[in-house]
């Protein structure tokens, strides 16, 4: 049903260019329109199909649409810019499923609409893609952060590409570059570190990686500099948000901050442009109390003016709603005058057409802003060639999962384990004849790997497959070597391997108020049955384990290692040396967060890491 706000548009021609085609050089003789013509520059290509586009359909491209919201022909009848799948799979996740799903859109957008505008389809891999059932799952970023080589992360970059791209999926909502200053905040993990600097190294490192030299590869895959700016750097207690439950940092308030602003916040996204980031997508956190998403100083002038972006601004999640959440039209108008190019709508596509045509209509929002994004959008996907190659390479396909892949995401893992005590029980000896790999998540994949896998919020489980720890261990201990996966009824073990680990979440239901880690409680059972003991940390961010110290010989943080547990052995066994260093401060107790006062040293601080 088209609105009656369109049907004015489209009989006035209000807003609409749709007049003689500009003074574009006529195509070569293959191409009924210049824009089909890639021989012409972009910005003539884009220039020419402006002119042919009336308002309703540059509102549509602007327009990105959640996968479980589309019906049957809603991307061709109403002009959508981009589908997304936001936290989770299509089915089962298995690549034929995405595949169908990413195909019938682009071919309902090419095939059946007047102008033939390919979609972009977005998802978040921000740890490989997560969703793609057999895929390749890395450390989350804060495990890479703790590695901190941008050529690993170049490398991880290009193999989520291709595992992407072989299904369709031409945009990744990734890398985040938030630096947190509360790590109890639930996206701590989808960070590098607390360190700017690297933030911004393997933040351009991974744009270089996922969207490779060619962005008209078709395993290319354009990045999103997300989230501006300043979401991690809110103030505890600050969320008005509740989802699931009620948020305490994420979506918060930042207070204005200058000199924050400027030397550290800025900075990453700064070499992210520079390393030719397409996308940025907007923080639904406030700065000063204003939401973001409606903030031109930041979204315009900064992003624009000062670093220089020419891609295109990208909405969070229905972020503009929160504008004004008692008026949408007023929130989408605010939203993108402030300088939001597509709108992460996600639900309500006509709605969101509707409440844009009426604000042209109503002079809140001008023809000339509407053009101006729809060029951005429209350049990007010229640049990207979709117009030419709209689906993907058939022979990505192999790279799912593929030995190169998983043998990449073992050397992540096994560079982004630091070791943080060690009384010389590691290297694990070849003399033990026991071991004993319990705890949590010693055989739970989907502890492993965290949010953002097969469903937004993480499960415990086999929720993948994958290497889990307790495999690990068991596949690289010598011939001889017993490894059990519980302590036995009696007598003593050699080496006990407890893996303990957070229960998955993403976002600020992962906000925490205290930071622990029930898991611990299983080295009391241990109490007296070990020869030695490992505590291996599987978390999101630093937790309170101070207590447990006394409890072991040694203790390996090891982040959200993702699908190859087998790094984990690796250097546990010393086949590989620890090299991973703290991204963020490890305090010793509450009162030491969000941060520590002076003259009170952390329990670990940030670049900490023990080698043997
Ligand atoms: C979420 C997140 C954002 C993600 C988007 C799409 O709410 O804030 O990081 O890319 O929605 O899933």
């Amino acid at each position: 049903m088209i609105s009656a706000a369109i049907l004015v548009l489209a009989a006035t021609g209000c807003g609409s260019k749709d007049v003689a085609p500009s003074p574009t050089p006529s195509p070569s003789p293959s191409f009924e329109f210049p824009y089909q013509d890639p021989s012409l520059p972009i910005d003539q290509r884009v220039d020419d199909l402006l002119s042919h586009m009336a308002a309703e359909d540059k509102i549509g491209q602007m327009a990105q649409i959640e996968e479980g919201s589309l019906s049957p022909d809603d991307v061709s009848d109403l002009w959508l810019g981009s589908v997304l799948h936001g936290g989770g799979t299509v089915g089962t996740g298995t690549p034929d499923e995405w595949l169908s799903v990413t195909a019938e859109h682009q071919r309902e957008a090419v095939e059946d609409t007047r102008l033939g505008i390919p979609i972009i389809y977005g998802v978040d891999a921000v740890h490989g893609f997560g969703a793609l059932y057999g895929g390749t799952v890395f450390p989350h970023q804060i495990g890479l952060g703790a590695a901190n080589d941008p050529d690993l992360v170049e490398r991880i970059g290009r193999a989520t590409a291709e595992e992407a791209a072989a299904v369709g999926v031409r945009w990744t909502f990734s890398p985040v570059l938030a630096i947190p200053s509360d790590i109890r905040w639930g996206r701590t993990y989808e960070a590098y570190s607390q360190d700017p600097v690297i933030v911004a190294s393997l933040g351009a490192a991974y744009i270089r990686g996922i969207q490779g030299d060619d962005l008209t590869d078709p395993a290319s895959v354009i990045a999103t500099a997300k989230h501006f700016i300043g979401d991690g750097s809110t103030v505890y207690g600050s969320s008005t948000q509740f989802i699931v439950q009620q948020y305490l940092l994420d979506q918060g308030n930042t207070p204005a901050n200058p000199a924050l602003l400027r030397d550290v916040l800025l900075p990453p996204y700064q070499d992210a442009i520079d390393a030719g980031a397409r996308t940025v997508m907007v923080s639904f956190s406030s700065w000063d109390g204003v939401k973001i998403h409606g903030n031109q100083a930041l979204v315009t002038d900064t992003l624009r003016e000062d670093l220089g972006f020419t891609g295109f601004v990208v909405s969070d999640w229905a972020g503009c709603d929160h504008i004004n959440p008692d008026d949408f039209q007023d929130s989408i108008a605010r939203c993108v005058n402030a300088g939001v190019d597509m709108v992460m709508v996600p639900y309500d596509a006509e709605a969101f057409k509707e409440a844009l045509s009426l604000s042209l209509m109503g002079g809140d929002v001008s023809i000339d802003r509407i053009d101006e994004a729809v060029r951005r959008i429209l350049t990007v996907k010229f640049e990207m060639g979709l117009f030419e190659n709209p689906y993907p390479d058939p022979t990505l396909l192999d790279t799912i999962g593929s030995a190169e892949h998983r043998a990449l995401a073992r050397e992540a893992v096994a560079k982004s384990l630091v070791l943080l005590e060690n009384d010389g029980v590691l290297p694990l000896s070849d003399s033990a004849q026991t071991i004993a790999v319990v705890g949590n998540a010693a055989d739970d994949m989907g502890i492993q790997a965290g949010g953002w896998t097969m469903s937004w919020q993480g499960d415990s489980g086999p929720v993948i497959p994958g290497t889990t720890i307790l495999e690990g261990i068991t596949e690289r201990a010598e011939a001889g070597v017993t490894v059990l996966d519980e302590l036995p009824d009696s007598g003593m073990v050699d080496v006990c391997v407890a893996a303990v680990g957070e229960r998955p979440y993403a976002e600020g239901v992962g906000d925490s108020t205290d930071l622990a880690l029930p898991g611990l409680s299983v080295l009391d059972t241990l109490e007296g049955r070990c020869d030695s003991t490992v505590l291996v940390v599987v978390s999101g961010r630093p937790v309170i384990i101070t207590d447990a110290l006394g409890k072991a010989d040694a203790v390996v943080a090891a982040w959200l290692p993702g699908t190859a547990g087998e790094g984990v052995a690796d250097v546990l066994f010393g086949d590989v040396p620890f090299t991973g260093r703290l991204p963020m401060n490890w305090p010793r107790d509450l009162s030491q967060v969000p941060s520590a006062s002076s003259g009170d040293e952390y329990l670990y601080p940030i670049g900490y890491g023990l080698t043997y």
